[in-house]
């Protein structure tokens, strides 16, 4: 395990965190649900769900994976020989297949979506032919299918190439561009005439609308948002140099993340209030009131590209980071080399990702079928963000207070006493002890009913 491969500068892990952090979480998920539940007010919400819970467990995987210099399996067996802590590990890639499976069927959409909004099919689209267009889409037995198995090769061409010349290359490249055409877009949908109403929509809290149903989403969100509770983050951080700052980095990612999100908001909600539509249309969002708002704009069909574009990159960069747990646990553990565990682990997605493409719909394909009252699609996420990530990070916290200890966290977050940041360590450990921990509990016995508040 000498020679294992890393990120080179701090820029690059920058970029790879960050890139897995941001992704269609930004873009698709975290609009349609600020729509569905009230603007601001869930936004507040969603922002103390980061601070005293993803952010933490951001902090803690950095940790476990630095220290432990290994994946997610492996790194709890080094650091807790003999036990059975390793099960995160093991959690962790389970969730990342079940992310990936429904995950690459939506970057297939978006994907696909690039070259509609090129070729001018929804230039003064009605809603009538964007919901059209959409249904005919997702409906098809075959062609969101062709979309995730392109998406994927994508995605696995860039892990082949490895930690360094695949990841962090792709992603100094990559992330820059991403912010400079969302800017494009904010630019345009702010200058609407009405777009106003859509930056109120987004800063003035409605507290009517949430529930205790919206805090576990916003919960569930904040895991998702920052790619924790699953392992990614452990097998990040174990790429890290030993002198890169672990909180430091955490809170700009964090920061940044945020940013993106309000980012790809001011470009959604200006647009869709100035041209009277409504902001609370579900996942349909991005794909079926998008495309239409834009098709009213000047140049919009370009714009529209780009802004699929765009989307299409962060969702690539997490998919990447995704794919890179099974892979990392597959050569490490395994003795698989890396091709044969990326093409291995692409190929199981690819076969069962099918199940969420054809079930995106109730009118599609297999979307008759339902499990606990869900389609295959709303199974995979609901299970992975709402039950295996949450778990993953109360352990993961509860690991680090209780079998790491605070002496060996001392030393990871000042990186061995060379950084002076004694209170902020102070501050993670009352946070990691009391309340990341609590509030996860409340949060996960009330969405399972046994607590009700
Ligand atoms: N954070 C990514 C997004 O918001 C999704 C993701 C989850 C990526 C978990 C990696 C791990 O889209």
């Amino acid at each position: 395990m000498q020679n294992r491969d890393k990120f080179t500068t701090s820029r690059g892990v920058m970029t790879a965190t960050l890139g897995s952090a941001v992704g269609l979480g930004n873009i698709w998920k975290f609009p349609y649900f600020t729509g569905k539940n009230g603007g601001a007010a869930f936004i507040i919400i969603y922002l103390i769900c980061v601070v005293l819970a993803g952010l933490p467990v951001m902090i803690s995987e950095f940790v476990i994976g630095r220290r432990a210099n290994s994946n997610p399996v492996g790194a709890f067996k080094k650091l807790a020989p003999g036990t059975a802590w390793h099960a995160i590990g093991y959690s962790g890639i389970a969730a990342s297949f079940l992310i990936m499976l429904f995950y690459t069927g939506v970057a297939g959409w978006v994907y696909s979506y690039i070259f509609r909004a090129i070729s001018g099919n929804f230039i003064n689209a009605s809603p009538e032919i964007t919901r059209e267009v959409f249904g005919k889409l997702i409906t098809s037995s075959y062609e969101p299918i062709i979309w995730q198995i392109i998406v994927l090769v994508v995605v696995s061409s860039i892990i082949i190439a490895g930690v360094q010349k695949g990841i962090e290359r792709m992603t100094k490249a990559l992330m820059p561009l991403l912010f400079v055409l969302l800017l494009l877009c904010d630019i345009r949908a702010l200058t609407l005439p009405g777009a106003l109403n859509g930056v109120e929509f987004l800063f003035k809290p409605d507290f009517t609308k949430l529930t205790r149903e919206v805090v576990i989403i916003a919960l569930g969100l904040a895991f998702f948002k920052l790619s924790v509770g699953m392992g990614t983050m452990v097998t990040y951080g174990s790429y890290f140099d030993k002198t890169q700052n672990l909180p430091g980095t955490a809170v700009k990612v964090a920061l940044s993340d945020i940013l993106v999100s309000m980012m790809a908001g001011l470009a959604i909600f200006p647009a869709v209030f100035a041209f009277g539509f409504e902001p609370d249309a579900g996942p349909g969002l991005l794909f079926i009131t998008i495309p239409m708002v834009f098709s009213k704009m000047p140049l919009g069909n370009i714009l529209l590209a780009i802004f699929f574009l765009l989307t299409a990159i962060a969702a690539t960069t997490a998919m990447m980071s995704l794919l890179e747990v099974p892979v990392a646990y597959l050569v490490e553990e395994k003795g698989c080399p890396r091709t044969k565990a990326t093409l291995m682990s692409a190929a199981t997605i690819a076969l069962l990702g099918s199940t969420a493409s054809l079930s995106a719909d109730t009118g599609s394909l297999l979307g008759g079928i339902k499990i606990f009252g869900k389609t295959f699609f709303d199974l995979y996420d609901y299970i992975s963000s709402n039950i295996l990530m949450p778990m993953g990070g109360l352990f993961t916290v509860i690991f680090i207070v209780w079998v790491l200890g605070k002496t060996n966290l001392e030393r990871e977050l000042s990186n061995n006493g060379r950084l002076n940041n004694e209170s902020v360590v102070n501050l993670f450990y009352i946070i990691v002890k009391y309340i990341s921990p609590l509030l996860i509990i409340l949060i996960f016995l009330d969405s399972i009913g046994i607590l009700k508040f």
